[in-house]
C-alpha cells in the first residue's frame, strides 16, 4: 500500500524480487547446478527470471545463489539482476537470512524459487496485490494438487479463510495433514521489516537440519502479524522440478503451451506433443511445421515456410516462403526467402543461402555465401566459399579449403557452371560466366567467360572388352 509522505503524493512500496537458487539439486543427481537444468531449451532460473523482470526493474531482483555460484552467475548475468551468495546453503529460511543486507533498503520483497519455472508475471502480481492488500507481513501463493507428495501443506486457521497457521514440510505431516492437498509453492510475499526483525528465529530443529523458509508463517503468527494464502489460478504454474522426471514433465508443458501459443498466432504446427519448441521462438504466420521437427535456441522462422519432419534447426534465420524438405539440420545458419533446403541438407555455422536458391540431397555448407537464385542441389560440400547469383554447382562437387593447416576461400561469380565432381582447390577464383568441365580438379583461377577442364583426355580401346572376355574363355575350357 503506499506510503503517506509529509510532502508529496503517497509512494508505492519499494519492491524487490529474490530468487532462492543457490540449491545443488540432490535429488536430480547430476554434477551440474539444478536451476541450470534447461526446459523449453533454457536454464530453469532463467524463467524465473524472465517472469520477475516483468514485475519489478531488473536491478530489483536478486538470485540467491550458491553451489557453483560462478556458473550460475555467468550464466544469467546478462539480465542485469542482483546476486547474494549463500555460501553454505543452510536451508531456504538461510538463504533469505544472507540477503538481508541486499533487501534491507526495501519496503517488501517477493520470494521465488529458481527452480519453478512456470511461473509467470500475473501470478507474481497476484500475490503482491493480495499481499499488500491484506496488509499481510507473509503471503504465501498456494494450489491445490491432485498428488501433493512432497510438497509442504499449508494449514489454514479455517478452511474458506485467508489466515494461515503454518506450512508442514512433507517429512513432518500427521496422517491426518497427508490429505491436505492445498500445498506451498514456494513462492512468498513478504513485509520486509517484519521478516528480518524475527528471521532469527528459525531453527535446524527438523529432519532436514535445515532453515526452513517456511517456518516464518507459524513464528510471525505468533507474534500476531498477518499471514495469508492466496491461491494460483492454475495449479500447473507453481510445479517445481526436483527430479528429473518432473523436469522432463515441466519440459514438455512449456513445449506444448509453446506450440499453442503459436497456433494462435497462424503458425500450424501438425502432432505438437513430437516438436520440440524453444520458448524464446519466434515464428510467422502461415508457416506449417510437420511432425518430428526441433526449432531450437535463437532462432527466427519467417511466414509462408514449410519445416518438414526430422529437421533440426539451431540458432538460425530462415525468412519467408522458404521450404525446408525433410531431414535437415541447421546451425547458425541465415536462410533468406524463397529458398528450397533439402532433403538432407546440411548448414553449418555462417550459412547464407541466397534468396530462392537451393541447396538439395546430402549437401553440407560451411561459412559461404550462396548468391540468389543459385543451386547445389546433390552430394557437395561448399565451405569457405563466396558464390555469386545463377550459379549451377553440379553434383559431387568439393571445395577443397583445407590445406592441413589454414582454410583458403574458393570464389565463385555470377552466373558460373560447374560440372559434377568438380575439385575446387582453394584459393581459387572461378570468373564470372565461366564453365567447368565435369569431373576437373581446378587448381588455378578460371578468367571470365572461359571453360576450365582439369582431368586427362578420355582414352578408348576399341575391342579391348571383346578380347578380354575371348581370351578368359580359352583359359577356362583349358582348365
Ligand atoms: C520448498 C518448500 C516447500 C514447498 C516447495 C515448493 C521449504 C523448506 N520447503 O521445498 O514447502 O512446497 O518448496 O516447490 O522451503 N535453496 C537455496 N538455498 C538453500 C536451499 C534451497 O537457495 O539453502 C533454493 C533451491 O535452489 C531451490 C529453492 O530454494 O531453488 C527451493 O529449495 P528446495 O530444496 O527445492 O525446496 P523443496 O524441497 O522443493
Ligand atoms: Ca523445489
Amino acid at each position: 500500500m503506499p506510503n503517506a509522505t509529509k510532502n508529496g503524493p503517497p509512494q508505492s512500496p519499494r519492491i524487490a524480487i529474490a530468487i532462492m537458487a543457490a540449491g545443488k539439486g540432490t535429488r536430480l543427481k547430476s554434477k551440474h547446478p539444478k536451476v541450470l537444468h534447461e526446459v523449453g531449451g533454457k536454464p530453469l532460473l532463467a524463467h524465473v527470471i524472465a517472469a520477475a523482470a516483468k514485475v519489478v526493474p531488473a536491478k530489483d531482483v536478486y538470485a540467491i545463489i550458491g553451489h557453483e555460484a560462478d556458473r550460475v552467475r555467468e550464466a544469467v548475468a546478462h539480465a542485469g539482476i542482483g546476486f547474494v551468495l549463500q555460501k553454505e546453503q543452510r536451508g531456504t529460511g538461510h538463504a533469505l537470512m544472507v540477503a538481508r543486507e541486499a533487501l534491507a533498503p526495501y519496503d517488501q520483497v517477493i520470494v521465488l524459487s529458481g527452480d519453478a519455472p512456470l511461473i509467470t508475471p500475473q501470478t507474481i502480481e497476484k500475490l503482491r496485490d493480495f499481499h499488500l492488500a491484506k496488509k499481510a507481513a507473509m503471503t504465501l501463493l498456494t494450489a491445490q494438487l491432485e498428488n501433493p507428495t512432497g510438497y509442504g501443506r499449508v494449514i489454514r486457521k479455517k478452511v474458506d479463510r485467508d489466515d494461515v497457521q503454518a506450512i508442514v514440510e512433507q517429512k513432518s505431516l500427521s496422517p491426518a495433514q497427508k490429505k491436505i492437498r492445498e500445498i506451498n509453492a514456494g513462492f512468498y510475499a513478504f513485509a520486509v521489516k517484519p521478516l528480518f526483525r524475527h528471521i532469527d528465529k528459525l531453527h535446524t530443529d527438523n529432519p532436514h537440519h535445515e532453515y526452513y523458509l517456511t517456518d516464518m508463517a507459524a513464528i510471525l503468527g505468533k507474534v500476531k502479524q498477518p499471514v495469508v494464502a492466496v491461491e494460483a489460478d492454475d495449479p500447473y504454474e507453481v510445479l517445481g522440478g526436483n527430479t528429473r522426471a518432473e523436469l522432463v514433465d515441466i519440459d514438455q508443458r512449456l513445449r506444448l503451451a509453446k506450440c499453442r501459443d503459436l497456433m494462435a498466432e497462424g503458425v500450424t504446427v501438425f502432432y505438437p506433443e513430437t516438436c520440440v519448441i524453444d520458448s524464446d521462438i519466434e515464428i510467422g504466420a502461415d508457416t506449417v511445421i510437420e511432425p518430428f521437427v526441433q526449432i531450437l535456441g535463437n532462432t527466427r522462422v519467417g511466414g509462408d515456410c514449410r519445416i518438414r519432419s526430422y529437421s533440426v534447426i539451431l540458432n538460425s534465420e530462415i525468412g519467408d516462403g522458404v521450404l525446408i524438405r525433410p531431414g535437415c539440420v541447421l546451425d547458425g545458419a541465415r536462410v533468406k526467402a524463397g529458398a528450397v533446403l533439402g532433403p538432407y541438407s546440411h548448414l553449418r555455422p555462417g550459412s547464407e543461402i541466397g534468396e530462392g536458391a537451393h541447396v538439395g540431397n546430402f549437401v553440407e555448407t560451411k561459412k559461404i555465401r550462396l548468391g540468389k537464385g543459385s543451386k547445389a542441389n546433390h552430394l557437395t560440400y561448399l565451405g569457405d566459399a563466396e558464390i555469386g547469383e545463377g550459379v549451377n554447382v553440379g553434383a559431387g562437387t568439393i571445395t577443397c579449403n583445407y590445406d592441413g593447416i589454414h582454410k583458403h576461400t574458393t570464389i565463385i561469380e555470377d552466373g558460373v557452371f560447374i560440372g559434377s565432381d568438380a575439385t575446387l582447390v582453394a584459393p581459387v577464383r572461378i570468373g564470372k560466366g565461366a564453365y567447368v568441365g565435369a569431373a576437373s580438379c581446378v587448381t588455378d583461377d578460371v578468367p571470365a567467360d572461359s571453360l576450365a577442364l582439369g582431368r586427362s583426355r578420355q582414352i578408348v580401346k576399341e575391342g579391348w572388352a571383346k578380347e578380354k572376355r575371348e581370351k578368359m574363355k580359352v583359359l577356362k575350357t583349358k582348365s
